[in-house]
């Protein structure tokens, strides 16, 4: 059964004491912070929380609470998703590429199944839903509500103000009428006006580009909360044109129920907890965002992103504001992250059959540095994964691939970093390129502009110009180790 809303969402997470409620007042600037964050830092991501008296900035306590760290481990993004592990998705769609006539009764059965499972991937529609309980026009005069009493978090001291950080941002191609759904972060500049932070990579930028060439407003509606799917399908790096909404019928196999805006034409999910409906005004300059205590654990410099101009909030009425916080790591986003590169391994592995695993360490934060293993057969294929993966999305920001044997287990940084180190000579082995990077990246000279390095840290062919003979690693046989597991059991 799918969530209804992030309400249902925590109270399965307390169902699961999987969540802590924090009874007392707790402000929304940087007191909710240390709080999450030591939660965040704690072994396996902590518990979410869920401040049930978030304080606002004018001394009030706001009538909606904060569910913080929900997403947080790995436990916690498989509950979102309403699966074991999130492996498992990764083999529902492992199994949806690979989908080829039934040889065998249990073959169709399983097919079956995944087709009634595809129905629910169309949104169906309705005509009114949860999240319009309460509708407030901002034009019926926007002193009895506004943005300034949702309880948004100041992140961090130097950040510019308070950011919503779990937005779901829903926009359309002018042109081909597709939708996308990403999540950006808004810099709230007033209670009727935020920031819009779409970096030049993104696909609402380019939606909003063709609105910058034409001039005319870009109808744009901000969804909170709802069924937690909802923000895990915004932040997956799907291809541009490929609907979200349909990502997330499938993740949910249940079809998500889409409403009309009141002041806008866009349709957004009627179970949402909160919708922001607004336009950008093309005719208007970018507006200086930030600084912003980011993903990289630094600060982002302020740099000029569109208004966006709130023109209706409608919201539940036992609304819940879901709210995450980004820097150092291991932060909530981490598991996100992971999970959505779950997701798409079989895309890669479709792609790149020699691919084996791949996992984005958290060191790394995203996109810096990427394992790969592969089961190599021929003289540099590392090198073409490393090609491969710079051109395939929202890799092509990864500053870091290291690739290594199949046998090497990705998820133990300690075991990629052993092989990195005995199997490179750094300069035959070792590839620079340049291409866009990341707009967090501090490091390139330029924003958005940088080098990449690839490691091929496998074993070397004789046609890789490697004419020694590759040394054997040192193991014991399995069936050893069993048997003196046996004979002298650990800890006896
Ligand atoms: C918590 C969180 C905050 C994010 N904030 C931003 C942001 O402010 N700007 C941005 O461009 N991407 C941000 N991202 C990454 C995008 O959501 C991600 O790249 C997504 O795939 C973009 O969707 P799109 O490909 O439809 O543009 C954030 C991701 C997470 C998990």
């Amino acid at each position: 059964m799918a969530f209804s809303s992030m309400r249902a969402f925590a109270e399965k997470l307390e169902a699961e004491k999987e969540l802590i409620r924090i009874t007392e007042p707790v402000a929304t600037e940087l007191e909710i912070t240390a709080l999450a964050d030591r939660e965040m830092k704690s072994p396996n991501g902590g518990r979410a929380l869920l401040i049930e008296k978030p304080l606002l900035p004018n001394g009030s306590i706001s009538s909606f609470p904060v569910l913080i760290n929900a997403f947080g481990s790995r436990r916690r993004m498989a509950l979102a998703l309403e699966v074991t592990d999130v492996d498992e998705i990764t083999d529902q769609i492992a199994f949806l590429l690979k989908a080829k006539p039934p040889r065998s009764l249990a073959d169709a059965w399983t097919l079956l199944r995944e087709g009634f499972d595809l129905i629910h991937t169309r949104p169906s529609r309705v005509t009114t839903g949860p999240c319009k309980e309460v509708v407030h026009r901002l034009d019926d005069g926007w002193d009895k509500f506004s943005l300034a009493d949702v309880p948004v978090l100041k992140c961090w001291p130097r950040d510019g103000g308070p950011f919503v950080t779990l937005p779901t941002v829903y926009t359309q191609d002018p042109d081909s009428g597709d939708r996308n759904i990403g999540m950006y972060r808004m810099q709230i500049f007033d209670g009727r006006t935020t920031g819009m932070h779409w970096q030049l990579h993104k696909v609402a930028a380019r939606h909003g580009k063709r609105y910058y060439e034409t001039g005319q407003r870009m109808p744009v509606a901000v969804c909170l909360g709802g069924d937690p799917v909802m923000p895990f399908c915004a932040m997956a790096p799907m291809p541009d044109g490929l609907d979200e909404i349909l990502l997330a019928g499938f993740l949910r196999k249940k079809s998500v129920p889409l409403v009309k805006c009141e002041t806008i034409d866009l349709e957004v999910p009627a179970h949402s907890d909160f919708v922001i409906e607004g336009y950008i005004d093309p005719t208007e300059p970018l507006r200086p965002e930030g600084p912003f205590g980011d993903h990289t654990g630094f600060y982002t410099p302020v740099d000029g992103y569109p208004a966006f101009h709130v023109t209706c909030i409608t919201h539940r009425r036992d609304a819940i504001y879901p709210a995450t916080i980004v820097g150092k790591p291991p932060m909530e986003d981490l598991y996100m992250g992971q999970a959505s590169a779950r997701l798409f391994l079989p895309v890669f592995k479709m792609n790149f059959p020699e691919i084996v695993d791949m996992a984005l360490p958290a060191e790394g934060v995203f996109h810096n540095l990427v394992f790969v293993s592969i089961r190599k057969q021929y003289p540099y294929q590392a090198y073409k994964i490393m090609h491969g993966l710079w051109g395939m999305g929202q890799m092509m920001f990864t500053k870091i691939i290291v690739v290594v044997d199949a046998h090497v287990n990705v998820h133990d940084t300690s075991d990629v970093l052993f092989h990195l180190c005995a199997n490179i000579d750094p300069q035959r082995d070792s590839l620079l390129t340049k291409g866009p990077c990341d707009s967090l990246d501090h490091a390139p000279s330029v924003a958005n502009i940088g080098s990449h390095i690839g490691f091929d840290a496998t074993s070397k062919l004789a046609g890789e110009g490697y004419p020694r003979e590759w040394p054997e690693e040192c193991a014991l046989p399995a069936t050893l180790l069993e048997e003196m597991e046996k004979r002298f059991p650990r800890g006896r």
